[in-house]
């Protein structure tokens, strides 16, 4: 059979470029249904964008490369799509946007939008081969046990990172990119919990408070989570990002307090309290408690020197760690790297060395924080791509 267009990975990016490639498209995916990272994101209310989206929330190897896309097909491009399918949505904190109901109207949505292209979808669909002709690419696939030989002129690559491989997720963008000699950047887990093998926050699991993360190429205040195996929550997931092993990290408990002012103002107060009762009217009680006897917070407010307290302020506000690894693609969030946008045309996603092969989404070395960021780079190459290859057919 002959197609225009295939395009490799029913998710996100690969749903969009479908929508918008023109004519005679064919869309392959080995799950059995389409957008399953939709389905189960933002708790299955989709952070499906974010109001502040722009190049500076991205990593990549050329900060620049996302500019282009994220210009042409912007949040407002994809909200507009939204109301438009009447899905009601709500802004969540940070420019975060969710629908009221669930991720799966923004399925529907894409799958509304795939079938007014005409593009058709074949799903537990595996490829066997691939390979390179004189007018396009030969695959050779695997459709529900029945062998398939398709001929198309243009291939999009939007089957995604490794991250969570029980959802289907694997390395096969990355392997075509190989088969095609397009350099590909160290790929690692990314918004994703960090863990202390030693089990020195198990005590904590469950406790979460706002927080600032920092090191010494990033910092975020949004929420920290104790877990079993260590530290979770958004401030941990945005700075993972940023994170490799055998660094330090910085967490400071009380961001927003005054800490400071308040223990000197209460030591004149209320002298005879402990600090450990004075810091859990600030603090969750279980974390004071964690955090006691290394901090002699049984002591009473009275006893303290300014130094005294100036060095429990800087211990709480200046805590250094060292996590020993993350939990991996198990559960990240995002693949960080990917195929080198060096190889890619920012305005197209078409390969500078192979005339008709596209990449798009995650797969591409452009990887947003957490926050919707994800989904807009996965929208707006989706869209760039596609709109590059229904004009230039
Ligand atoms: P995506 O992973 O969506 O799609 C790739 C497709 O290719 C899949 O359908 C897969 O089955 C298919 N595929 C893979 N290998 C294949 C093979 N060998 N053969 C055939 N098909 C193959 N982002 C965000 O902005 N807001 C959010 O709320 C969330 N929430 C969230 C929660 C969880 C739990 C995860 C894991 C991730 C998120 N994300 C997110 C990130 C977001 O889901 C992700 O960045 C996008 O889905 C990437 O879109 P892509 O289309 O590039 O890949």
């Amino acid at each position: 059979m002959e197609f225009e267009t295939v395009i490799l990975g029913a998710g996100a990016a690969g749903l969009m470029c479908a929508a918008h490639a023109g004519p005679n498209v064919l869309l392959i995916d080995h799950a059995r249904a389409p957008g399953e990272k939709i389905r189960i994101s933002g708790g299955g209310r989709c952070n499906f964008t974010n109001l502040h989206a722009g190049p500076g929330n991205f990593l990549s190897r050329n900060p620049h490369f996302a500019k282009s896309a994220l210009a042409r097909y912007t949040q407002w491009d994809f909200l507009d799509l939204v109301q438009r399918h009447d899905i009601a949505w709500h802004e969540k904190t940070l420019g975060q946007l969710f629908c009221d109901g669930s991720a799966r109207q923004i399925i529907a949505m894409l799958m509304a939008e795939l079938d007014r292209a005409g593009a058709t979808l074949w799903l537990q669909t595996a490829l066997r081969d691939l390979r390179k002709t004189e007018t396009g690419f030969a695959l050779s696939l695997d459709r529900e046990g029945t062998r398939r030989e398709v001929g198309c002129k243009t291939l999009v690559l939007a089957t995604g990172g490794k991250s969570i491989p029980k959802m289907g997720a694997t390395g096969l963008a990355y392997d075509i990119a190989a088969q095609f000699d397009l350099p590909v950047t160290e790929t690692r887990p990314a918004l994703v919990p960090l863990t202390f093998p030693d089990g020195r926050f198990s005590d904590l699991s469950g406790v979460s408070l706002a927080a600032r993360l920092s090191n010494q190429h990033a910092s975020f205040d949004e929420a920290l989570l104790f877990t079993h195996r260590g530290l979770s929550g958004p401030a941990v997931l945005q700075l993972s990002s940023y994170w490799r092993e055998g660094e330090d990290i910085t967490v400071n408990l009380a961001p927003d307090l005054a800490l400071r002012d308040i223990l000197r103002n209460q030591r004149q107060r209320e002298g005879r309290r402990q600090l450990g009762t004075e810091l859990s009217r600030h603090l969750p009680a279980r974390l004071v408690q964690h955090l006691s006897t290394r901090l002699n917070l049984s002591e009473r407010l009275a006893d303290q020197s300014d130094k005294a307290l100036d060095a429990l302020v800087a211990a709480l506000s200046d805590w250094r760690l060292t996590p020993g690894g993350s939990e991996g693609y198990r559960t990240a969030e995002v693949t960080l790297g990917g195929i080198d946008t060096a190889a890619l045309s920012s305005k197209t996603m078409q390969a500078q060395s192979v005339p008709g092969l596209y990449a798009i989404g995650e797969a591409v070395d452009v990887t947003g924080w957490l926050g919707g960021y994800n989904f807009q780079w996965a929208w707006s190459s989706g869209h760039a791509a596609g709109t590059a290859i229904a004009t230039h057919r």
